[in-house]
């Protein structure tokens, strides 16, 4: 038995190439829908569900990888629902408690149906702590129509902050690259300048933006502002 862990290949080949790595002997494949520190590289929905019929054709579990893109940061709960796929497996964290530390596996009945009472021990799980940290995350997801919120900023940023260094942009909602035309880390340094905090990637030429869900129209305004004082 083995795992497989789909990397992202060029955007035009992936669907076939990472269908072809999987075969009978392959157990599982796990892999990251938008991919978070690789650089907010959105798989797209063709890919993943290329993966879910390979997957079911050979008889592996597709188990997906949504510590950093899901909660909601894609404007959807998953992205794997985004993207019309269900997966067998799926983790869950950082959004999940809103800087509480805790995650979470959710899995498929036939997955979870394999577990047998004393099969799985904990130290932590199940904490009450945690637990209202995620009840209190995602009621206020819901009560605040924050998904909503995420896809209308998320057009925003696309809109309006393709400006001075930056030269495209790609993720899903709130996990966006930046593409920019200078090394990402000169730019990400001069924002920090600018007091804009932004992250960098495994790609060099990309600025990652993670911000909040409850990010206003005029933090945007800001970002672009500072993006054309930096200049091309
Ligand atoms: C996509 C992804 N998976 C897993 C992890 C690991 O999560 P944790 O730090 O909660 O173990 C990270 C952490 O950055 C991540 O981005």
């Amino acid at each position: 038995m083995s795992a497989c862990c789909a990397t992202r290949p060029a955007r035009t080949t992936h669907s076939t190439s990472a269908v072809s790595y999987t075969h009978l002997a392959t157990a599982a494949v796990i892999v990251e829908p938008v991919q978070g520190v690789g650089g907010a590289y959105d798989l797209g929905a063709p890919f993943l569900q290329a993966l879910r019929e390979r997957c079911d054709a050979v008889g592996a579990l597709l188990i997906c990888d949504e510590v950093q893109c899901g909660m909601g940061r894609s404007g959807e709960s998953f992205v794997s629902k985004r993207y019309g796929v269900q997966p067998d497996m799926l983790t869950s964290a950082k959004s999940l408690g809103n800087g509480f530390p805790c995650a979470a596996l959710l899995m498929s009945p036939r997955v979870a149906a394999a577990i047998k009472l004393d099969a799985l021990g904990t130290t932590f799980g199940g904490g009450p702590m945690a637990c209202a940290a995620i009840e209190a995350v995602i009621e206020a997801i819901e009560s605040e129509h924050l998904l909503e919120r995420v896809r209308e900023i998320s057009s925003l940023l696309r809109e309006r902050c393709i400006v001075g260094p930056v030269i495209a942009h790609q993720g899903e909602g709130l996990l966006l690259g930046l593409r920019t035309a200078r090394p990402a880390r000169q730019i990400q340094a001069a924002l920090l300048e600018r007091d804009i905090l932004a992250g960098t990637s495994a790609d060099p030429t990309i600025v990652r933006l993670l911000p909040p869900y409850v990010l206003k129209s005029e933090h945007v305004e800001l970002l672009r502002a500072a993006l054309l004082d930096i200049g091309s």
